[in-house]
C-alpha cells in the first residue's frame, strides 16, 4: 500500500529540494544541536556572530529531519541574517516561521518548532560559552520551542532505552 503524500505547499517543496545555507559552517561562533539521532529528528544549527555588534552575520544548518524540518530550518537561516541576537530571539517564533513558509500540514508543526528550538538554543549557548551574564532580554525560563526540543530528546532517550537489549540497559 502506498503512502499518501503530505500536502506541502510549493515553497516548502522548493526549499526542501533546494535548501539554502545547508551544511557545516567552519567558522561558526556557536553551534547547537536539537533533537536526537535515536529518532532521526535532529538538527545542527551554526551561527556566525559579529560579537561587537551582537549581530548574526550568517547561519547554516544540517538536518536529519523530514522535508518540513529541512525547509523550515532553511528559512530560519535566511530570516536571522543581519538581525541582532535580541531581535532573532524575540521575533523568530515557530508561528512566524510557519507563516513565512506559507503554512505546514498540522502534523508537521513540530518540525518547524524543532528548527526554531535549535536557533534559540544556539543563542542561549553563545552566552553560556562566553561565560558572561545573559542579557536582560534572555529569560531563564526555556521558550516553548526549546521545551519541545527537550521533550523530543527525552522521548528519544526513553525509546532507545526500551529498544535496547536488557543487558545493555544496566
Ligand atoms: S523533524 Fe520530525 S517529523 Fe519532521
Amino acid at each position: 500500500m502506498s503512502r499518501i503524500p503530505l500536502p506541502y505547499n510549493p515553497k516548502v517543496m522548493d526549499l526542501f529540494q533546494h535548501p539554502k545555507n545547508l551544511g557545516k559552517m567552519e567558522d561558526a561562533t556557536v553551534v547547537a544541536v536539537a533533537g536526537n539521532p535515536a529518532c532521526g529528528d535532529m538538527i545542527t544549527f551554526y551561527l556566525k556572530i559579529d560579537e561587537a555588534k551582537q549581530i548574526i552575520e550568517k547561519a547554516s544548518f544540517e538536518s536529519y529531519g523530514c522535508a518540513a524540518n529541512i525547509a523550515t530550518s532553511s528559512i530560519v537561516t535566511e530570516m536571522v541574517k543581519c538581525l541582532t541576537l535580541e531581535k532573532a530571539w524575540n521575533e523568530i517564533t515557530w508561528k512566524k516561521v510557519t507563516e513565512e513558509i506559507g503554512g505546514l500540514p498540522n502534523v508537521k508543526f513540530h518540525c518547524g518548532v524543532l528548527a526554531v528550538g535549535a536557533l534559540k538554543r544556539a543563542i542561549r549557548q553563545y552566552f553560556k560559552e562566553k561565560g558572561v551574564a545573559p542579557p536582560a532580554w534572555l529569560p531563564n525560563e526555556h521558550t516553548f520551542e526549546e521545551k519541545q526540543a527537550l521533550e523530543e530528546e527525552e522521548l528519544a532517550k526513553t525509546l532507545s532505552k526500551r529498544l535496547k537489549p536488557e543487558a545493555e540497559k544496566k
